[in-house]
């Protein structure tokens, strides 16, 4: 119950995490294509955006410890090219996430503290851009060849 509720919750913050990023990344590369000053709404996309980032990644250690594919993949350690899925859960979504988050908490707190505008919108695009690959990139997609998933969990 409490995993499926978990995974649900983990399921549908995917969006959000793209959403936000998505506003984020449109903000900074428009306000780089047309200079412009650094405006509040800038900061309040790169904070709500680093913010549902992090929320995620509690939720998604949260999921670590107690999915029963984790524990099977610890305890059976089953080979990546027989069982894809297990790896990719138990290390690659792991690593690529956590990474992507890390980039995103240093390029946001990098943009805070600089104080020229195109300086902050394009550290902001750069650490953003990476982190939104790596995401795309580990998304568990319904087309995906290591693990596949729905695109809307069924309640
Ligand atoms: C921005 C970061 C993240 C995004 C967008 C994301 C997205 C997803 C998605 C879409 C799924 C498939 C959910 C489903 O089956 O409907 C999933 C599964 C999973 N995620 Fe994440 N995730 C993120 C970070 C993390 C992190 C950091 C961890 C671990 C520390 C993690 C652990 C897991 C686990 C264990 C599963 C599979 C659970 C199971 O089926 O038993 N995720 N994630």
């Amino acid at each position: 119950m409490v995993y499926s509720i978990t995974l649900l919750i983990h399921s549908y913050l995917r969006w959000l995490v793209l959403v936000s990023l998505l506003a984020v990344l449109a903000s900074a590369y428009a306000g780089l294509w047309r200079p412009r000053p650094y405006r509040p709404t800038d900061q309040l996309l790169r904070v709500v955006a680093t913010f549902i980032a992090h929320t995620q990644l509690l939720v998604g250690t949260y999921l670590y410890t107690i999915s029963p594919i984790i524990r099977y993949y610890w305890q059976y350690r089953p080979s990546f090219s027989k069982a894809p899925q297990f790896s990719f859960f138990g290390l690659i979504h792991l690593s690529l996430m956590l990474t992507a988050v890390i980039l995103i908490t240093i390029g946001s707190s990098k943009a805070k503290r600089q104080t020229d505008a195109q300086q902050q919108l394009k550290t902001t695009a750069i650490y953003f851009t990476i982190g939104l690959l790596l995401i795309l990139l580990a998304v568990p997609w319904p087309f995906s060849p290591l693990a596949n998933r729905p695109w809307f969990r069924p309640f």
